[in-house]
C-alpha cells in the first residue's frame, strides 16, 4: 500500500535547530488537519444530524377544531351518512374553502388539510365541524399559529364565501389534542388510510396494518376465538355461536391490529347480546353484537365500518373480501397476521342447487366464495367480517362469517350471515 513519506532528502540538508523546528511546524500541520477534519466530521455529522431529525421526527402537527353554521344550507337527515352524495358534496364544499383560504395566505405551507367530522343541526340549519391540521418543525409555534389562524378565517368568513352563505357570529375556534383529533379524522366509517400494495389476491394472504381497521379479534382468556367487526368506537358485530356455552362477558376480550401476538390495543366487553332466536346447532340467526367495555379511540389503523341499510343489495358475482387470523386449512392452527382473501358473492339460488347446499341456505344467509373452492373462510374466521366496497371506496359490511362444508372444497362456498337482513335487529340492539 502506498504511504506518503516524510521529506527525507531535504531534512538532510538542514542544520540540526531548523531541522527540529521544521520537524515540529510539520508535527502541528498534521496535528491541525487531524484536529480540522475532527471538527468538520463532527459539524457535518450535526448537520445531517439535524436534517435527518426534521425530515423524519421533527415535524409536528397543530389540529383545531372549527365550526359555523351555514345559513342557506336546510338540514336533511343525509348528513348524518358521511357516505351520502349530500354529505359529500358539502363536505367538498366546505373542504375547497377552506383550501382556498389557506392556499392564499402566509400559512400556506404549514397547512395540511381540512376534514369535515360532523354536520349537525341548528334551527333548521347546518352546522359544520371541521378539523384543520398545520404542520411545522418549530414546536413552540402553536401560539402563534392559534392567532394567525382565527384571523384568516375570520377575515375569511366574514367575506366572500361563495355559494356558502356563513353565519360569521356562529364560528367557534379552539385547538385540539393530538389522540381527540386523530379519533375524529378517522371516525368515518369504510375509509382506510392505506392503500395495500396489490390487492389482486386469489388465496388468502397476508393483510398489511390499517388495510381492515375494522376487524377485531375475540379472545376467551386472551386466547383468540372469532373475528368481529367494529361499528361503532363501542360496539362490534359477531356470529352468535361464539358463545356457545361461554357469553359471560368477563372471560371475553377484544384485540385490535394486524398481529394477535401484538395488539394496537385492547378492551373488555360490557355486554353480550346474541340473537334471541339462535339456536345451536342450527345456523339461523348467528349474529350477536358486543358492547366494549370503554370505547375505542379511532386511529389510522382501528376504524369502523359501514353498516349498510335494510335495503342495500351486495350484487351475484360482485366482489367482496374476508378476513380473519383463522387457520389456513380445516383443522389447522389459527395464524398470527391476519388474513385476508378475495372471493365473489354467490346467489342464493345457485347456492341451494343440489350439489351445493341443496335448499338450507335461508334469505337471511349469503354465499361467497367460487365453486371451484379456491379461497374460503376457516375455523377461527366465524364472526368476521366479509366486506364490499362501493365505487366511491367505502367498505360495508355485507356478511358475518358464519358457517360452511370444511373449508375451500369444490362447490362448498362459505355461509354468512346476511347484515341487511339483520340491519333493523342491529339498530335496536345497538341504536346505531
Ligand atoms: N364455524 C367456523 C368458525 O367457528 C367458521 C366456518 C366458516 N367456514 C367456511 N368454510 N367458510 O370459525
Amino acid at each position: 500500500m502506498a504511504r506518503e513519506q516524510p521529506p527525507r532528502r531535504e531534512l538532510a540538508w538542514t542544520p540540526l535547530q531548523n531541522r527540529t523546528e521544521s520537524n515540529t511546524r510539520m508535527k502541528l500541520t498534521r496535528c491541525g488537519k487531524i484536529t480540522l477534519g475532527i471538527v468538520v466530521t463532527v459539524i457535518a455529522a450535526v448537520i445531517i444530524g439535524l436534517i435527518v431529525h426534521f425530515i423524519f421526527y421533527g415535524k409536528t402537527h397543530f389540529y383545531y377544531h372549527i365550526s359555523f353554521k351555514v345559513n342557506n344550507i336546510d338540514y336533511d337527515s343525509k348528513f348524518e351518512k358521511p357516505y351520502s352524495q349530500e354529505y359529500m358534496d358539502l363536505n367538498e364544499k366546505i373542504v375547497s374553502l377552506v383550501n382556498e383560504t389557506f392556499h392564499g395566505s402566509k400559512l400556506r405551507r404549514q397547512y395540511v388539510k381540512c376534514h369535515v367530522v360532523q354536520v349537525s343541526r341548528a334551527k333548521g340549519k347546518v352546522v359544520i365541524h371541521a378539523v384543520l391540521k398545520f404542520m411545522s418543525y418549530l414546536k413552540c409555534k402553536a401560539a402563534k399559529f392559534w392567532d394567525r389562524i382565527e384571523t384568516i378565517l375570520h377575515q375569511k368568513l366574514n367575506g366572500e364565501t361563495g355559494s356558502l352563505h356563513i353565519d360569521s357570529s356562529s364560528f367557534t375556534f379552539s385547538d385540539m389534542e393530538i389522540p381527540t383529533a386523530e379519533n375524529l379524522l378517522h371516525n368515518c366509517c369504510g375509509q382506510r388510510t392505506i392503500t395495500p400494495s396489490g390487492n389482486k389476491v386469489a388465496g388468502g394472504v397476508n393483510a398489511e396494518e390499517g388495510e381492515w381497521p375494522w376487524q377485531a379479534s375475540l379472545q376467551q382468556n386472551s386466547v383468540h376465538r372469532c373475528g368481529a367487526t367494529l361499528i361503532s368506537n363501542s360496539w362490534l358485530v359477531t356470529a352468535a355461536h361464539c358463545f356457545i356455552n361461554a357469553n359471560d362477558p368477563r372471560k371475553w376480550n377484544v384485540s385490535f391490529g394486524l398481529l394477535l401476538s401484538h395488539p394496537q390495543t385492547q378492551r373488555g366487553i360490557k355486554n353480550i347480546i346474541i340473537h334471541e332466536h339462535y339456536r345451536y346447532p342450527a345456523h339461523d340467526n348467528d349474529i350477536a353484537v358486543v358492547n366494549l367495555s370503554s370505547p375505542v379511540l379511532y386511529t389510522s389503523n382501528i376504524r369502523r365500518v359501514c353498516l349498510p341499510e335494510a335495503n342495500h343489495t351486495f350484487p351475484p358475482n360482485s366482489d367482496v373480501v374476508v378476513t380473519g387470523w383463522g387457520s389456513l386449512k380445516s383443522d389447522g392452527s389459527i395464524s398470527n397476521i391476519l388474513q385476508k382473501g378475495a372471493m365473489k358473492i354467490i346467489d342464493n339460488k345457485t347456492c341451494n342447487k343440489e350439489e351445493i347446499y341443496s335448499g338450507v341456505i335461508k334469505p337471511s344467509m349469503l354465499c361467497a366464495g367460487f365453486l371451484n373452492g379456491k379461497v374460503d373462510a376457516c375455523q377461527g374466521d366465524s364472526g368476521g367480517p366479509l366486506v364490499s366496497a362501493d365505487q366511491k371506496g367505502t367498505w360495508f359490511l355485507a356478511g358475518i362469517v358464519s358457517w360452511g362444508d370444511e373449508c375451500a372444497l369444490p362447490n362448498k362456498p362459505g355461509v354468512y350471515t346476511r347484515v341487511t337482513y339483520y340491519r333493523d335487529w342491529i339498530m335496536s340492539k345497538t341504536g346505531l
